[in-house]
């Protein structure tokens, strides 16, 4: 690892690292496997819609400006607000991104599980000669188990943590620079298959055509959620990694690419999957096994389908890595930074109870089966937790930090690195930090969370 000059941190090397390592984060099942399956579930085109404007007017303001408190502060995301706001009270931000951490992390492990073991089900020939209700038994038997599917989950937070362990550059640069582009091959070949499939035109009618009558708060605030959930911001994860970027980088630009990148591949995803759920006649709101149900019959009906999907799910098992060793460097960072702890012992620590709560997440889709919060199961719950409450809400807090109290002088200062770049977007990104990207993201939790309420308990709270 390098060391940067004045301070005793890590610093990527190159500037292609910064990037890698931030799309590493934001690239993963967020894009390949959640994505799909919500955009099913709220509806296709609405949904993406709604999205992609998030992405624009609220994601990449708030990527930036982690970026920006993460480099200014050089410290984890709590100790940075404690650098730049002394003796206040923002640094709570920093401790909501670390339960938010928590939170995703019990959980992703699980589906990352999942994942595993559908890329050694590949191998040994599993997925093949199979009709799409077989792939669905397939798939809801083997999570349902209560010991495959928690191993597998095991094995992966084992496999997050030693990478952790092994220290910030050696464990994220190597491995996303070269793994990333083929995914992304893969997706596109996927596309390809999937829409040139009888019937294939349905799913892409429901993908763009969007249908706003089906589109609910609901909706609304999980596309807020995985705007959030997707680029890897409110929960301080691109804060710690601007810690670790040099002055040489220009931010703005990063931040650009990252969630072009991201966008990019949650929609080659999606048009991978929603045409072939139609074409095979698939329920578009199946929920978290749609990519999974769905993605074998393409396979299947490709000149080498069995070696693609075996690649398939080794890439995004990849992919589920470089993004959870994020996640974990958050919590491992805090530890460290905060309570001064040994990296090893801060790591092991994070990594076994996150690893324990998530074994809990895999038995809640089988044996403990039952509502732990508003009618959800427990891996449910801890998504909504996290994805649709958290980091709205770490978001909401960084950027009124930065539009109102750390303010447009100081952020144009780090952005251009004191006068190298020019920064011709500042005033669009003051703006949304000040005022779209606070407003909106309280509107629509408090109304999304009212309209969960709703539905769970089946009264009308809203007048509308
Ligand atoms: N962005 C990751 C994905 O799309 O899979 C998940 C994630 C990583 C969320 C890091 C939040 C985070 F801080």
């Amino acid at each position: 690892m390098s060391h940067s000059g004045d301070q005793n941190r890590g610093s990527f090397s190159s500037k292609f690292g910064v990037i890698a390592a931030a799309a590493g984060s934001a690239v993963g099942l967020g894009n390949i496997w959640k994505f799909p399956y919500i955009t099913g579930e709220f509806g296709g085109g609405a949904f993406l819609f709604v999205y992609l404007g998030f992405i624009i007017a609220i994601g990449l303001p708030i990527m930036i400006s982690e970026l920006m408190i993460g480099r200014r502060g050089r410290q984890n995301a709590f100790g940075s607000f404690k650098v730049l706001a002394p003796n206040s009270k923002w640094r709570v931000t920093g401790l909501f991104g670390v339960v938010a951490a928590y939170l995703i992390l019990s959980f992703y492990g699980v589906v990352a599980g999942w994942s595993l073991h559908y890329a050694v089900e590949a191998l040994v020939g599993n997925l093949s000669d199979r009709t799409p209700q077989e792939f669905e038994v397939l798939f809801t038997s083997f999570i349902e188990k209560p010991v495959l599917p928690v191993l597998w989950q095991l094995l992966f937070m084992v496999i997050t943590s030693v990478i952790v362990l092994l220290g910030v550059q050696k464990g994220i640069e190597k491995y996303s620079k070269i793994l990333m582009p083929v995914l992304v091959i893969i997706l596109v070949v996927l596309v390809v298959r999937s829409i040139t499939l009888p019937g294939a035109g349905k799913g892409l009618e429901f993908l763009f055509k969007p249908d706003f009558s089906k589109f609910n708060m609901e909706g609304v605030l999980s596309a807020l959620g995985h705007a959030f959930f997707s680029l890897s911001l409110g929960m301080g994860t691109l804060i710690t990694y601007g810690s670790y970027i040099n002055k040489k980088n220009n931010l703005g630009k990063t931040a650009l690419q990252v969630t072009l990148a991201d966008t990019i591949i949650a929609l080659l995803a999606a048009m991978a999957i929603m045409p072939a759920v139609f074409a095979f006649d698939i329920a578009p709101g199946s929920g978290p096994g749609l990519v999974f149900m769905t993605l074998p019959n393409v396979f299947q009906q490709m000149p080498g389908g069995q070696f693609f999907s075996i690649l398939f799910f080794v890439l995004l098992s990849v992919a589920a890595l470089t993004s959870s060793i994020s996640i974990l460097e958050v919590i491992v960072a805090f530890f460290v930074e905060e309570f001064k702890l040994n990296r090893k012992v801060a790591t092991l620590l994070a990594g076994i109870t996150t690893a324990i709560v998530g074994v809990f997440c895999s038995l809640s889709m089988g044996i403990l089966n039952f509502p732990a919060f508003i009618g959800k199961n427990l891996f449910d719950t801890l998504d909504f937790l996290a994805s649709n409450v958290f980091l709205p809400l770490g978001g909401l807090l960084i950027a009124l930090f930065v539009g109102w109290y750390y303010g447009k002088k100081k952020t144009l200062q780090e952005l251009t690195s004191e006068g190298k770049y020019k920064v011709k977007f500042i005033n669009s990104l003051m703006w949304s930090l000040k005022y779209i990207a606070p407003l909106a993201i309280f509107v629509v939790l408090i109304y999304g969370i009212l309209e969960n309420l709703e539905t769970y308990l089946k009264v009308e709270i809203l007048p509308w």
